[in-house]
C-alpha cells in the first residue's frame, strides 16, 4: 500500500513534497487529479487520463495527500477517496470546516478559543425576484452590523470561502460600510451572505502557525510561527506583497494553537493544519511607529532580493538547482540588520501581548515550500508524509 499526492497543477509545493519524500526515503505516487476521469459503474472504478490509466495506482493507496488547489475540488477529492475507502489528509470532514471562515470560527468559539467578534447575515445584498424586480437589503444588513460591531473602530466584512485576502472589505463609517455591502456579490467564494468581523488593532503583522498530529500521537505544534507584516493593507497576506518574519511563539499560544487545530480535527487521526492568528496589540505597542516603519522600509528592501529568485523561471526546467538559490536568498535575507530588528520588535511585542491573541482561519491546504519553510523553519510537507506513514 503507498502514499498519493493527488493535485491540481504541479507548483512549488508538489515538487517540494516530491524532492522530500525521496531524502526521506518514502514512496509516492503522482495523481494529477484534474485530468483524471474518475468512473464509477456496474464493472467497477477507473481513474485514467487521456493518455495513462491510473486505476492501480489509486487502487492501491492506502492514504491519499490531498493538495487539490481549488476548496471545492478539494472537498470532492476528499470525499471520493475516502468512498473509496482512502485515508485523506486532511479528512474531508476536516476539508468542509475548513472550507468556510464561519464553519472555522465557530469550533474554535465553542472549544473556549478567543476569536474576533463576528456576526453572520444569511443575506445578500440583492435580491432579484421571479419579476426580474430588484430588492436592495444594503441598508438592513448594515444596521445589523452596526446593532453588534463598533464601525467607527473598523468593520471587515469577508468572503466565507475566500483565500489570499481576496475579496475583504474594511469600513469605518457608514457610507464605507454601504458601498462595501453593495459591492458584495454571491459567488463561489461567498456562498452564504455576510460575513464580517470587528477590526483587530493587530499593529502591522498576524501570524501563521503550524499544527501536526501524526496518529497514537499528541498533536505538535511548530514553535516558530511565520509572520506576515508590513502597514501597506490591512490585510497581512504575503501575497498582497507583505514580508515575512520567524517569530518564537509564547507557550501559551501554542497550547491554543493545538486546542484549535484539536476543535477542528475531532476524531480524526491524522492532519496539519495551518492556523492564522492576530494580536489585538492596540496601544500596547513595543516601539513607536517611525522607528518600526523604517526599519520595515529597508527590511522590504531586502526581500525584494529573495522576491527576484522567487519569479526565476528556471523553477520549472530546474528545480533543485532553483531551489538551492532560493534557499540562499531567505538565508541572505534573514541575516539582514532590518530583519533582525523586526523579528525582535514582533517577538517582543507576541510575549507582552500574549494573552490578547485571536484565532480567525485555518487553512488545510497550506502553502508552505518558500515562506513557511524557509523562514519559520518548519517544511510541511514532513508532517504531511509522516501523518500519511502513520495512517499505513
Ligand atoms: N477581523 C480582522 N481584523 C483585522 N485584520 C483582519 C481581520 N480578518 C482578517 N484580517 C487580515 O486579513 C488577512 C486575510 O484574512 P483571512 O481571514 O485570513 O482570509 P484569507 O483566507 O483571505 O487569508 C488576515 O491575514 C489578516 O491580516
Ligand atoms: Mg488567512
Amino acid at each position: 500500500m503507498s502514499i498519493a499526492l493527488l493535485y491540481e497543477r504541479s507548483e512549488t509545493d508538489e515538487m517540494g513534497i516530491k524532492l522530500t519524500a525521496q531524502d526521506l526515503g518514502i514512496d509516492v505516487v503522482f495523481l494529477p487529479f484534474r485530468k483524471i476521469a474518475l468512473t464509477i459503474g456496474k464493472t467497477g472504478f477507473t481513474a485514467k487520463t487521456k493518455g495513462k490509466d491510473y486505476t492501480n495506482a489509486v487502487k492501491s493507496a492506502a492514504v491519499v495527500l490531498n493538495r487539490a488547489q481549488s476548496k471545492n475540488r478539494r472537498l470532492q477529492a476528499g470525499y471520493f477517496m475516502e468512498m473509496l475507502g482512502k485515508k485523506t489528509i486532511n479528512s474531508s470532514r476536516i476539508e468542509f470546516v475548513c472550507y468556510s471562515k464561519l464553519r472555522t470560527l465557530l469550533h474554535f468559539w465553542t472549544a473556549g478559543i478567543p476569536i474576533p467578534k463576528t456576526v453572520y447575515v444569511p443575506c445578500d445584498a440583492v435580491d432579484t425576484l421571479k419579476n426580474g424586480s430588484l430588492i436592495h437589503n444594503e441598508k438592513d444588513i448594515a444596521d445589523l452590523l452596526q446593532n453588534e460591531l463598533a464601525l467607527d473602530e473598523g468593520l471587515v466584512i469577508k468572503p466565507d470561502a475566500g483565500t489570499h485576502g481576496k475579496g475583504m472589505v474594511l469600513s469605518k463609517n457608514r457610507e464605507q460600510l454601504l458601498a462595501g455591502i453593495q459591492e458584495i456579490k454571491p459567488s463561489i467564494i461567498n456562498p452564504v451572505g455576510i460575513v464580517a468581523q470587528e477590526l483587530i488593532q493587530k499593529w502591522f503583522y498576524d501570524l501563521r502557525i503550524i499544527v501536526s498530529k501524526e496518529k497514537g500521537k499528541a498533536p505538535v505544534c511548530h514553535p516558530v510561527a511565520l509572520a506576515r507584516g508590513g502597514f501597506r493593507d490591512f490585510r497581512t497576506n504575503t501575497y498582497l506583497g507583505n514580508t515575512v518574519f520567524d517569530a518564537r511563539i509564547p507557550f501559551s499560544i501554542r497550547e491554543l494553537a493545538v486546542k484549535c487545530s484539536q476543535a477542528l480535527g475531532k476524531d480524526a487521526e491524522a492532519w496539519v493544519l495551518a492556523l492564522d492568528a492576530m494580536i489585538n496589540v492596540g496601544e500596547n505597542k513595543t516601539v513607536d511607529d517611525a522607528a518600526l516603519i523604517s526599519e520595515l522600509k529597508k527590511a522590504e528592501e531586502e526581500y525584494e532580493k529573495v522576491r527576484v529568485v522567487k519569479q526565476d523561471e528556471t523553477r520549472l526546467r530546474d528545480f533543485q538547482g532553483w531551489n538551492r538559490l532560493l534557499e540562499e536568498a531567505f538565508q541572505r535575507y534573514k541575516s539582514t540588520e532590518p530583519y533582525e530588528k523586526v523579528k525582535s520588535i514582533i517577538e517582543e511585542s507576541l510575549e507582552k501581548n500574549r494573552d490578547r491573541v485571536v484565532f480567525h482561519e485555518a487553512n488545510s491546504c497550506p502553502e508552505f515550500w518558500e515562506h513557511t519553510r524557509l523562514i519559520a523553519g518548519m517544511n510541511v510537507a514532513v508532517p504531511l508524509l509522516k501523518c500519511a506513514q502513520s495512517l499505513i
